[in-house]
Parts: structure tokens; C-alpha cells; sequence
């Protein structure tokens, strides 16, 4: 790697050519990464998991980023609640399992003792005068939206951070017939990735790279080849399939990214899969019930955008969630959680290996993209090259990038 010392971050930022990749500091060196968690990580609602994590009072689960850890709590009172992993005494970590039922909050180190709304309510031998109340966990912040837990490392107030309420208010629409809050998780899997979080973020934006990559995925979404021959060319199928939709009242206009707030761009965009195709399956079928409050398959999927880490596919009968989590500077954990409505049967009504099939394969293949491309990009001679027409989402990414870094 280049030596990252010699040149300042915003001379880094400042050279950086509009419409290529980026430089090689920012795909590894230390430093960078560090100001990425400060400038853009730690300023992100990031998502954590699915409320029936957490399901009854007592439940905990860590939330585990590079250099941070945060506990998850329901509480007595059933509220949901999220604390710095980070003992008030000398600094320990409290909670040490990633999930667990507990009645209080100790610390393993010295004893003390939080309730699960992290007040301090036990320390031995301190002395005179020492007051408890003083010393809680330190909060972080939480939203629970649609039965999906979010944080923020930000402090309250902190004017980069996103206004929450009203993404979850522009996204609304496309997630409520779904009631996510209803559903439950079947299947999960984590993908250790050896690249830095920029190339993981930039490969799952762009779908270039799908025809040659991803024969299965390329062959359950028309798009792929369709936007081969011309960019523009599933447009007219789109609009084709949204005019169909619209009138029975479905939301099937693309949000696209108007509405977006530049602390935190989201977006939505709705498709039909494949002519023929009702789900995201190897032969179309259903791979589950309907979803929520859906009456009929429209054959269409919906990917919801939240911020660069956290991604959402809506299919009619299962959703699919994709949690990004920068650890080093090059390794990221993908972790994909699939979905289907709660009273869905086992055997019955689903069979875990269809439901995960399209994007299981084509997420392993993903891990094996992302770490080639880490290790071209570490070479002495490898140089920021150009964006195709066809990846206007890592061009759009990477500008971002730039303006929130630098
Ligand atoms: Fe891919």
C-alpha cells in the first residue's frame, strides 16, 4: 500500500477524479478508516436486527462494529433500549454473549450492577460520598421502525445525523403492506467479506457486474440483461408493469433517491422480476404466503435503500435484509436475514432453501468479487480506473462519499 502519511485526507479528496474509484488510501489505510467510522459510520441509523430478537423483558443482544460494541435491552417496562458496552468503573465490557436473557446488566470485572434501563444500582466498596446515579451506561440511540431496530453512535442533537422520522415516513408506504413488525426470521447467515466496506457498498450498487458474475441471479432478474444492451432498456417493461399495478392500489412508483437527505441518502425502487415470475425463486414460484396485508402476487420486488449499510429486498412472500458492518479496513460483515410472515408453517407453507437460494448463492459469489477486488486494489500498480454508464450507483455512492469525508 502507499504511504497514507504523505499525503493529507483532504488533498486525498481534493485529487479525486469525479467518475472513477477511489483512491487506494481509502479502500485500507488505518487512518482513513478510522475518519470513515468518525464522519460517516457513527453518523448513519444503522441497523441492528429484527424486534423478535428482543422478544421479552430481559433479552440482550450486542450490536458489534469496528472498535464499538452496544447492547440491546427490553426492558421491564418493554421499551427497547441500547447502551455503550462500556462499564462506568474502569471501561470493561459489560455484556460479553452476543444474545442473552439476563435480569440485570453486571459487569464480569468488578461486579457492578446495572438494571436494564442502565442505571448503576450496585458497587462495592466505593467510597464515601460516591453516588451511583451519577454513573448509568451510557445511552445510545435507538428507534424501533416497521419491527426493525436501528442505532445511532451520533450524541442527541448532533446536526449530521438524519432526521429518522421522516425516512421511515417516506418509506412508509412501501414497507406497510409487508408489516415486518409481524414477521419472522427463518433463516440467517453471515458472510465474512475481506474488502474494505466502500467496495462492498459499491459492488452491491451496481449490477454490472451481475451477467458475469451472478448467472443465477441473472437469470431470475430480467433486468440484468435487458440494461446490457441499453441502460435504459427495462424502463418501458417497468412502466409497463407499474401501470398494471398502480390502478389495483399497490405502491409501485420508484421513490427513487428525490426525497433523500444528504446526512443519509435512501431510496426505493420497485421492479418486476421476470416475466412469468412471482418471487425471487429458481423457477418463479412462491416460496412462501403472501406477505402482510398482500392479496396477490404483482411479480415485482422492491429494494429499499437505507443509507449506504443496510438494504432491504421486498419480495411478495419473504424480504431479505442485508446489514453491512465495516470491522477492519478490509474486512466487512455482510449479514443477511431472511423473512416470511409469522404464521407461516415450516414443510408446510415454506422450505428455507428456496426462500434463501437467489441471494444466498449470489452473495457468496459477491464475498469472492469483493475480496479479489481488495487485493487487486492493494497492489503497487493498481490506479482509480473509470464507472460504466451501468454503475451510476457506485459513481453516486462515491461522490457522497467524498462530500461527507472530506
Ligand atoms: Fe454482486
Amino acid at each position: 500500500m502507499n504511504d497514507v502519511a504523505q499525503i493529507s485526507i483532504p488533498d486525498l479528496v481534493a485529487r479525486q477524479q469525479p467518475g472513477y474509484a477511489l483512491e487506494q488510501p481509502f479502500y485500507g489505510d488505518p487512518a482513513l478508516f478510522e475518519r470513515d467510522l468518525a464522519r460517516i459510520v457513527a453518523k448513519q441509523w444503522l441497523f441492528v436486527d429484527h424486534v423478535s430478537k428482543l422478544a421479552i423483558p430481559g433479552d440482550t443482544l450486542l450490536f458489534e462494529m469496528a472498535g464499538e460494541s452496544i447492547v440491546l435491552v427490553r426492558g421491564r417496562d418493554a421499551v427497547i433500549r441500547a447502551f455503550f458496552n462500556v462499564c462506568r468503573h474502569r471501561g470493561s465490557r459489560v455484556c460479553l454473549k452476543a444474545e442473552d436473557n439476563v435480569r440485570t446488566l453486571t459487569c464480569p470485572y468488578h461486579g457492578w450492577v446495572y438494571d436494564l434501563e442502565g442505571r448503576l444500582v450496585h458497587a462495592k466498596n466505593m467510597p464515601e460520598g460516591f453516588d451511583a446515579a451519577a454513573w448509568p451506561l451510557h445511552p445510545c440511540r435507538v428507534r424501533v421502525w416497521e419491527g426493525m431496530i436501528f442505532v445511532n453512535l451520533a450524541p442527541e442533537g448532533d446536526p449530521e445525523v438524519a432526521d429518522f422520522e421522516a425516512i421511515a415516513a417516506s418509506l412508509a408506504p412501501y414497507f406497510k403492506p409487508y408489516r415486518l413488525a409481524d414477521a419472522k426470521i427463518v433463516a440467517r447467515k453471515t458472510y465474512p467479506t475481506h474488502g474494505n466496506w466502500k467496495l462492498a457498498v459499491e459492488n452491491f450498487r451496481e449490477c454490472y457486474h451481475c451477467a458475469p458474475a451472478h448467472p443465477e441471479y441473472t437469470t431470475v432478474n430480467a433486468y440484468v440483461k435487458a440494461g446490457d444492451d441499453n441502460p435504459d432498456g427495462y424502463d418501458p417493461i417497468v412502466n409497463a408493469w407499474a401501470d398494471t399495478w398502480r390502478v389495483k392500489g399497490r405502491t409501485v412508483d420508484r421513490l427513487g433517491w428525490a426525497s433523500s437527505d444528504p446526512r443519509q441518502p435512501h431510496g426505493v425502487f420497485r421492479q418486476p422480476i421476470r416475466d412469468g415470475f412471482l418471487t425471487l425463486s429458481q423457477d418463479g414460484r412462491p416460496v412462501a404466503p403472501l406477505m402482510g396485508d398482500l392479496d396477490a402476487f404483482d411479480g415485482g420486488e422492491t429494494l429499499a435503500i437505507f443509507g449506504a449499510l443496510f438494504y432491504v429486498y421486498l419480495a411478495n412472500d419473504h424480504a431479505t435484509l442485508f446489514r453491512f458492518t465495516p470491522m477492519t479496513p478490509t474486512l466487512t460483515e455482510v449479514v443477511l436475514t431472511w423473512m416470511v410472515r409469522a404464521d407461516a408453517v415450516a414443510g408446510r407453507d415454506y422450505d428455507v432453501d428456496r426462500i434463501t437460494w437467489m441471494w444466498d448463492v449470489t452473495t457468496v459469489q459477491d464475498t469472492t468479487i469483493i475480496g479479489d477486488n481488495q487485493l487487486g486494489v492493494n497492489s503497487r500498480r493498481y490506479a482509480p480506473g473509470p464507472y460504466s454508464v451501468r454503475e451510476q450507483g457506485p459513481t453516486a455512492f462515491v461522490a457522497w462519499y467524498l462530500s461527507r469525508v472530506g
